[in-house]
């Protein structure tokens, strides 16, 4: 499945009360440019959000604060993924059916995507998606 876990680079202090600082980079560390930056906070433990996919979108998410599930499904098999760590990083090439289910209560989803927002790009029905797939329109590769 094209999808990768990638762990960001984390710098901690030395009083840990202080926190600790991920960072990351366009290209350096993720596949592609970051064109798109965008989040959601503020939902219910138990929230379901995603159900699409996207024709050529790469996009890389992570959870800051929480714990959210990531189930991802290439139309052969199905995978999940937890995001309960600030320094977890999914990488998703496009492609990749998402459903993302809050496990806790206002965690909050990062998401960095390689191209600014296209309403096109979107697959919306899980029919079409599979008409995609198994046609073999599917350009993404890790
Ligand atoms: P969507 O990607 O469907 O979010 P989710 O899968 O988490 O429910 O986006 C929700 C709405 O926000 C949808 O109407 C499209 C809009 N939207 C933008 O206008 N710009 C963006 O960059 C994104 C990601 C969404």
């Amino acid at each position: 499945m094209q999808y990768s876990i990638i762990q960001l680079k984390t710098i901690y202090h030395e009083d840990s009360s202080y926190g600790a600082l991920s960072v990351f980079e366009g290209v350096n560390d993720i596949p592609f440019e970051i064109k798109r930056i965008y989040y959601i906070c503020g939902a219910d433990d138990g929230i379901k959000r995603g159900m699409h996919a996207h024709k050529e979108l790469k996009q890389m998410m992570f959870c800051p604060y929480g714990e959210i599930e990531i189930e991802l499904d290439d139309g052969w098999s199905r995978e999940i993924v937890l995001l309960d760590k600030p320094s977890k990083g999914l990488v998703l090439m496009p492609g990749l059916w998402r459903n993302m289910i809050w496990r806790k209560k206002d965690s909050v989803l990062c998401v960095v995507a390689s191209e600014y927002y296209s309403s096109s790009d979107y697959i919306r029905d899980y029919d079409a998606f599979l008409a995609f797939v198994q046609d073999g329109n599917n350009n993404g590769g890790l």
